[in-house]
């Protein structure tokens, strides 16, 4: 194998626990990726974001309008932990994807009761899909 180069073929999947996380491995490819709403918009459907957490109303979690630039635990009448009510973050694409990396790694305590997103490519496309079509502005969202 040589050295990951700037043509980086998505490949652990082996590590991904979701439901269905499978199908669009393909759809990866070329250099440093751009962020792809629409692929996220997969990914989303494909981890059972959706399952808990739709634009507006409350369902398992909480809903995803504006969550991009949202304070943590922050949407009134939801049923937020301690701990994620208590962290003082600030939501940042960033933050957000370490969050659904690993929920219980950076958050203990915190009721999202899933496993995490470990493809680097798909976390950065559902926040793309967060950040657009899911914003406080977006069609969705009004
Ligand atoms: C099994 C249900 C479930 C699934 C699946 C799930 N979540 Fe969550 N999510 C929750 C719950 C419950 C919370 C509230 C956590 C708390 O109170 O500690 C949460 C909180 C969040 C928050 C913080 C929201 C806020 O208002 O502070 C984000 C961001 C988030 N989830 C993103 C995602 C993404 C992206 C996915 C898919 C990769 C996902 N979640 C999958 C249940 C889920």
């Amino acid at each position: 194998m040589s050295s990951r180069g700037a043509f980086t073929l998505s490949l652990p999947k082996t590590a991904l626990i979701g439901a269905t996380a499978i199908a669009f491995a393909s759809f990866v490819s070329g250099a440093a990726f751009a962020a792809d709403a629409a692929r996220g918009a997969k990914v989303y459907e494909e981890q059972a974001c959706n399952g808990c957490h739709s634009a507006k109303e409350v369902l398992v979690g909480p809903p995803h309008c504006g969550v991009v630039g949202r304070k943590a635990g922050s949407v009134p009448g939801y049923p937020y932990s301690d701990v994620i009510k208590a962290s003082g973050l600030t939501w940042t694409e960033e933050n957000i994807s370490q969050f659904i990396e690993s929920p219980l790694t950076f958050m203990s305590g915190t009721n999202m009761g899933f496993a995490g997103l470990y493809d680097e490519k798909d976390r950065a496309d559902v926040i793309e899909f967060l950040k657009t079509e899911r914003a406080a502005d977006s069609p969705a969202c009004k």
